[in-house]
């Protein structure tokens, strides 16, 4: 592990939705933090010599049985630590206090008034709106804590241990409703873990780039492009550490965006000089997919076609023996691949594009330590343009999730054309950095309209636009209704076949992003 990664604080993760935004909050500080299972234990914590330790939220109540518990002997460790809603429960049930279920569960926003003087509220409002969202509450704390603050309904909001380095918030400082939530974990990261602040993208890029040169030596590395920030961003991290040992592969599949395999070898050929491979496999996907409904079925197949199409590409490159791949840390976490990490978590179906193992070359993943946000910030720090790092996310399966129902090449063309009107609106609207992921879907119904005086009998197409910070949960982008309209009238006119467009006003969950 890098040296900028050496003044670590570490997130026991008890099964919150939040655990990895938290992480996200301390590295936003430029302090390194990696999330760890909850019930590790304090010798091996001490092994990992943290700065100190956030106890997260979670799902379930302190006094359940089977509820997730931390090795108690992590706060005698001498380690600050901050337990978060039931974070703070556990750390004041081991310390002596008392947790209940309360009657009033409180949600949403509160008032919180600070009612103490102490350096992990320093700066802070003396009242501050919070975000609460919990059944149980601490009821009762031992004479060993000091309360700190409080809401209407919650008596004990924060808490300090009076001889310990340990605090407890009962609500969410990682939200953006805490206003000054931020500033709170600030405090604990600098005034009571003493943390500096090593953590720097630019940095994390030199190091990386230095590690990269000497493990590959004089051999070649393949790398997969799909036009995407992850790939981009891997494949201008190799560019500068081994230049022209690099060769890159992208598999049109027939499924992109429209002139997307274009627009990514123009890019690339502007960015990087290197060896780069265009597979051009459209009629091999076409014909796999031929009759297929089933969504499953789809990524089943193109799984399968894509890894054919890239093993038989890779093989006629000689003298390679790495293969990069831009998988990133909540994968990690998520397929619980991270040593003292939680438990796997992964949907199995966003691992379409994965390559199988036995493809016979050494992995090289310089981005497995990073979150979404911080590639982009590295891609940034090595001159990628704007285009590029913040492009939306795009499935591996492409078009063909998209296009519900069949996929054939004359479905796929209608979905292109409508898909590139919805993003072309959205940048024009200077919109496209605001939301998320924008995209149109092709439905497999067609419905009545009236075109001149002619009825017509034609393809629904519906739009979706999310807001999200970490495509786990997502909100329906709260659009314009004049650039939906615009949306949908160029829609109309200019994509043979399209007699209706729809609006998708689904919130995830429970609806997911994509339709498939
Ligand atoms: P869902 O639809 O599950 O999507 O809410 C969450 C994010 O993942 C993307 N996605 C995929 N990416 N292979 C991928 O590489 C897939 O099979 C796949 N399915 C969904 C989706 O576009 C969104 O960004």
């Amino acid at each position: 592990m890098s040296r900028i990664a050496d003044e670590k604080v570490l997130v026991l993760d008890f099964g919150s939705q939040y655990a990895q935004l938290i992480a996200r909050r301390v590295r936003q500080q430029q302090v390194y933090c990696e999330i760890i299972r909850h019930d590790i234990p304090a010798e091996r914590i001490r092994q990992l010599t943290p700065m100190g330790l956030i106890l997260s939220g979670g799902p379930s109540s302190v006094y359940e049985g089977g509820a997730p518990k931390c090795d108690p002997g992590i706060f005698r460790l001498g380690l600050p630590v901050l337990g978060i809603c039931y974070g703070m429960q556990l750390a004041c049930e081991a310390l002596g206090g008392k947790v209940e279920n309360t009657p009033a569960r409180e949600y949403g926003r509160a008032r919180c008034r600070i009612s103490a003087t102490d350096p992990l509220l320093a700066g802070v409002s003396p009242e501050t709106q919070v975000w609460m969202s919990h059944g149980d509450q601490v009821a009762e704390v031992s004479d060993d804590f000091l309360p700190l603050a409080a809401t209407d309904t919650c008596p004990l909001a924060a808490v300090r241990h009076r001889s310990l380095p340990v605090y407890g918030l009962q609500f969410h400082p990682e939200v953006t409703h805490t206003p000054e939530g931020l500033k709170i974990l600030g405090n604990f990261l600098t005034t009571i873990c003493k943390c500096s602040g090593t953590w720097k993208l630019g940095d994390f890029a030199r190091e990386t780039i230095d590690r990269i040169r000497q493990r590959v030596g004089q051999q070649r590395v393949i790398c997969g492009l799909s036009g995407g920030v992850d790939s981009s961003v891997v494949a201008a991290l190799l560019w500068e550490a081994i230049g022209s040992q690099l060769s890159c592969i992208l598999v049109d599949n027939g499924l992109l965006r429209k002139d997307e395999a274009e627009s990514v070898i123009e890019e690339f050929s502007s960015h990087f000089q290197t060896d780069l491979h265009v597979v051009r496999a459209e009629e091999k996907f076409l014909a796999a997919l031929a009759g297929v409904i089933d969504p499953q079925q789809k990524r089943r197949l193109i799984g399968h076609a894509f890894i054919e199409c890239f093993a038989d590409e890779a093989a006629r490159i000689e003298g390679a023996t790495f293969l990069a791949q831009g998988t990133l840390y909540p994968d990690v976490i998520e397929s619980g691949g991270a040593r003292d990490g939680p438990a796997a978590t992964i949907k199995l179906h966003h691992n379409v594009g994965g390559l199988p193992e036995d493809l016979q070359f050494d992995l090289i993943e310089p981005l497995r330590d990073l979150f979404k946000d911080e590639v982009r910030s590295l891609g940034l720090a090595l001159g990628l343009p704007e285009e590029i790092v913040w492009r939306h996310p795009f499935p591996g399966p492409g078009l063909a999730v998209r296009c519900l129902g069949e996929v054939t090449k004359e479905r796929l063309d209608t979905l292109r054309e409508a898909d590139a009107i919805v993003v072309e609106e959205i940048k024009r609207a200077g919109l496209y950095r605001q939301t998320s992921q924008a995209f149109a879907v092709l439905l497999p119904i067609q419905s009545v309209g009236v075109m001149g005086d002619a009825r017509t009998y034609e393809d629904v197409v519906a739009v979706r636009s999310i807001d999200s910070e970490d495509f786990m949960t997502a909100d329906w982008s709260h659009l314009p209704h004049e650039l939906l309209g615009r949306i949908s009238t160029r829609m109309i006119n200019e994509v043979p076949g399209v007699n209706r467009v729809v609006y998708d006003i689904s919130s995830k969950p429970p609806a997911t992003i994509e339709w498939e």
